[in-house]
């Protein structure tokens, strides 16, 4: 491929990936206020507890694949795609205004939406090419595909995440 037609492919890339992060805007725009103490009490509860699981895999069996201790098995990553489609629609309910509930959540997210839609979204593009690498039985591209989904999992945190 020359430059022009890979600068095209990636312009092209982009846009696919903004497209998606449209989409998943346009379904998931229903942002509003819990409706209750208990009502934000339990999102962030479930929240918090399916962010917890994406991570035991992530941790657990994603890093043993990396390690060469386990198969490489893409419906592991296709589970980690179901549990993150749940995860965001979660967040339509803004529990920025319950100050006295723990949460890492920043208001930000509430305020930006779209912007937190569209990490949701660059993760699930990672996720896509980790799966392939997967199911490829190429361990080097299996270590970096993990690593961009480290990385999509970071850039939300680093924006929307307190310590
Ligand atoms: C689109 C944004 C976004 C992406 C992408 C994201 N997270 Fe998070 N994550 C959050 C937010 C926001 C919280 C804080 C939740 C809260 O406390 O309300 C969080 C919290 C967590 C927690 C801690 C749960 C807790 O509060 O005790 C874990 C573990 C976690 N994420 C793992 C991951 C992993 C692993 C990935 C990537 C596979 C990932 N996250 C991708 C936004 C994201």
């Amino acid at each position: 491929m020359n430059t022009f037609a890979k600068m095209g492919a990636k312009i092209g890339a982009i846009a696919a990936v903004s497209t998606a992060a449209l989409a998943a805007g346009t379904a998931l725009a229903q942002v509003a206020p819990a409706a209750d103490h208990a009502a934000a009490e339990a999102a962030v509860a479930e929240r918090i507890e399916k962010l917890e699981a994406l991570g035991d895999i992530m941790d657990g069996q994603v890093k043993a694949m990396v390690m060469g201790r386990a198969d490489a098995d893409p419906a592991v990553i296709e589970e980690m795609r179901v549990l993150a489609d749940e995860i965001w629609p979660l967040f339509d309910v803004d529990t920025s205004s319950f100050d006295d509930i723990e949460t890492q959540s920043r208001d930000n997210i509430w305020q930006s939406h779209d912007a937190f839609l569209d990490k949701a979204a660059t993760l699930d593009v990672t996720l896509v090419a980790l799966k392939e690498a997967a199911g490829s039985g190429d361990r080097r591209a299996l270590a970096m595909a993990a690593r961009d989904v480290g990385n999509a999992c970071g850039a939300c945190h680093d924006a929307h995440k307190n310590e």
